[in-house]
């Protein structure tokens, strides 16, 4: 089968750990691909580590290791943090690779030829002790509008006020204290403006949502501005091809690292990169934070159409997570590690409470502990996992352990269920998982709802065929369920299906009725989660 998507998740830096924040992103992609798996289409999820730039290289030295030693431990973490989680990628590269490097040269060298590229001479901040050229973040000083000291070239936490770098009073390098000069260096840029009209016309055809599309209106209102694409030795990234001491600036070559992703993916699965990125009907859909939007709805697609590549399909942009309402903070013990979170919680749980949450729109999503508990608990918990318990153990001790056939209100249950769980494939395919959880659990209340009128324990001492039959009912119910819960908790739902003795169960599947069929014995699903053990995350 042709593949059908291609999903990205955007790529990781490689100078610190994944965190709570990257998590709603991956976690996301990996919902969606997943679902459109379980509706029988083919999907891809690529991700990478983004592997170059300043703080990388600083970040390295700072640790006494060459930035090739960081990144390689930094790969192995991000890796297996996520896989954790439950994200499966088709491929998980980085992109400081041989096939990065050739393609982001080629896009280059094409814009190039095109005409698309040109250089200016530009000023910049530059420290003579480290002999290397701040980048903004790279510079502190006092803020000229209130007096603090110790403030960003950006912005001063103290007063909110925003200004222009070099109107820092007594600025400093960052790395060894120093005031900074400025320096004049030969820049190359990239015409971002010529590319205007393409952009806009790929932007009508992407159907962006309302909110992403003020935020571009606006900033086409201001004018495209062009890129910056260079940066001076010392830097760890990608030499440019003809010039010396310059090296791709880190934004030029990670989204290509996409495309070099998925080249080193189809090496190994004897296919053509070139039939998914620019050629063929595969549909390209990026994932991403609502901050690096500029460089996927501007840049990027005028790197790909200077270059001879299709455009992205869709551009599905989320917003920020906030614990307690605020921003994470370190100081505030809410910088949350993936790693400490699986050192106390189930990752599932997180999968759960995060589809919950996420509606397919950028408004910020907060995790508040007591509403992760009391979700997974009463949702999870309490109304899913609860159908399999109660009548898997009925079922078991007293009936034989084998499904039956379900009575007259069980064929109509399961057939209401047939009719009305499907209204969550649309909201799974807009993002809306928010809608897709509230749909399934709303018939996990109705399931448990014909389990409390019919009252299998009491019918069971009358009659075990009596009993047999509603707890087949019930089970296949959970089977329905658990199919469309498949994306979110792929873990429990896989430990459903073993139970039930149905490990290929299908959406397909859902048409028909299970009837005389041995199950296994339950074993316990999912654990409640006790608040103060959700506090232990917080440091
Ligand atoms: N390296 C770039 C992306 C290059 S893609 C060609 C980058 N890296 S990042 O590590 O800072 O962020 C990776 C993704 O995680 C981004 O989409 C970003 O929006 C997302 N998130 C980072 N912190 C986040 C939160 N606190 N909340 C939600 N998403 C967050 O940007
Ligand atoms: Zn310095």
């Amino acid at each position: 089968m042709a593949t059908s998507y291609l999903a990205t998740s955007a790529l990781p830096y490689a100078n610190g750990p994944i965190h709570m924040g990257h998590l709603v992103e991956y976690i996301q992609t990996d919902i969606w691909v997943r679902f459109k798996k379980m509706m029988g289409e083919s999907a891809l999820h690529m991700c990478a580590d983004d592997a170059h730039g300043t703080p990388i290289m600083l970040s390295a030295k700072a640790r006494g290791m060459t930035p090739e030693e960081l990144i390689k431990d930094i790969h192995h973490q991000h890796e297996s943090d996520l896989r954790a989680f439950g994200v499966d990628f088709d491929d998980y590269y980085t992109t400081h690779s041989e096939e990065n490097k050739v393609l982001a040269s080629d896009i280059y060298l094409k814009a190039k030829e095109k005409g698309a590229i040109y250089t200016k001479v530009i000023e910049q901040a530059y420290c003579n002790s480290c002999a290397m050229f701040l980048p903004d973040r790279f510079i502190k000083g006092t803020c000229p509008k209130c007096g603090e000291a110790d403030q960003y070239g950006d912005n001063c936490e103290r007063c909110s006020g925003s200004y222009a770098t070099k109107d820092l009073v007594t600025p400093y390098c960052v790395s060894c204290k120093e005031a900074p000069i400025t320096k004049e260096s030969e820049h190359h840029f990239f015409a971002v403006s010529k590319y205007e009209e393409t952009i806009k016309t790929w932007l009508d055809t992407i159907k962006v949502t309302d909110a992403i599309k003020n935020k571009l209106d606006e900033w086409f209102k201001d004018g495209l501005r062009d890129w910056d694409i260079s940066r001076d030795a010392p830097y760890f990234g990608f030499e440019i091809p003809g010039e010396e001491n310059k090296f791709f600036y880190v934004w030029l070559d990670a989204p290509v690292g996409y495309i070099a992703t998925t080249q080193h993916y189809c090496e190994k699965n004897g296919l053509n990169v070139n039939d998914i990125w620019k050629d063929g009907d595969t549909e390209i859909h990026h994932f991403i934070g609502k901050d690096i939007l500029y460089f996927h709805t501007l840049f990027w697609p005028a790197m790909l159409d200077v270059s001879g590549y299709k455009l992205p399909s869709k551009v599905n942009v989320h917003g920020f997570l906030t614990i307690g309402g605020k921003k994470m903070s370190k100081s505030r013990g809410t910088f949350i590690t993936a790693r400490t979170y699986l050192d106390h919680l189930s990752p599932e749980y997180l999968r759960y409470y995060y589809a919950s949450k996420l509606t397919g729109g950028i408004d910020d999503i907060d995790f508040s502990f007591e509403d992760f508990v009391n979700k997974v608990n009463a949702d999870i918990v309490n109304k899913v996992v609860n159908i399999g318990s109660r009548l898997g153990a009925i079922l078991a001790k007293k009936c034989g352990g084998k499904l039956t056939s379900p009575n007259e209100e069980g064929v109509e249950l399961l057939n209401s269920i047939r009719r009305d769980i499907k209204s969550a494939d649309t909201a799974y395919d807009t993002l809306n998982t928010h809608e897709a959880m509230r749909v399934i659990i709303s018939l996990a209340e109705r399931v448990n709802k014909y389990v409390d009128e019919q009252e299998p324990w009491a019918k069971v001492k009358v009659s075990q065929d009596e009993a047999a039959a509603i707890c087949t009912t019930g089970l296949n119910a959970l089977l329905m369920l658990s199919v469309y819960l498949s994306p979110v908790l792929p873990q429990l739902t896989d430990g459903v299906f073993n139970f039930l003795n149905c490990e290929n169960y299908s959406r397909a599947d859902i048409e028909t009725t299970i009837e005389d069929h041995p199950i296994n014995p339950y074993v316990h699903l999912a654990q409640r989660v006790k608040l103060e053990d959700a506090q232990k995350i917080q440091n």
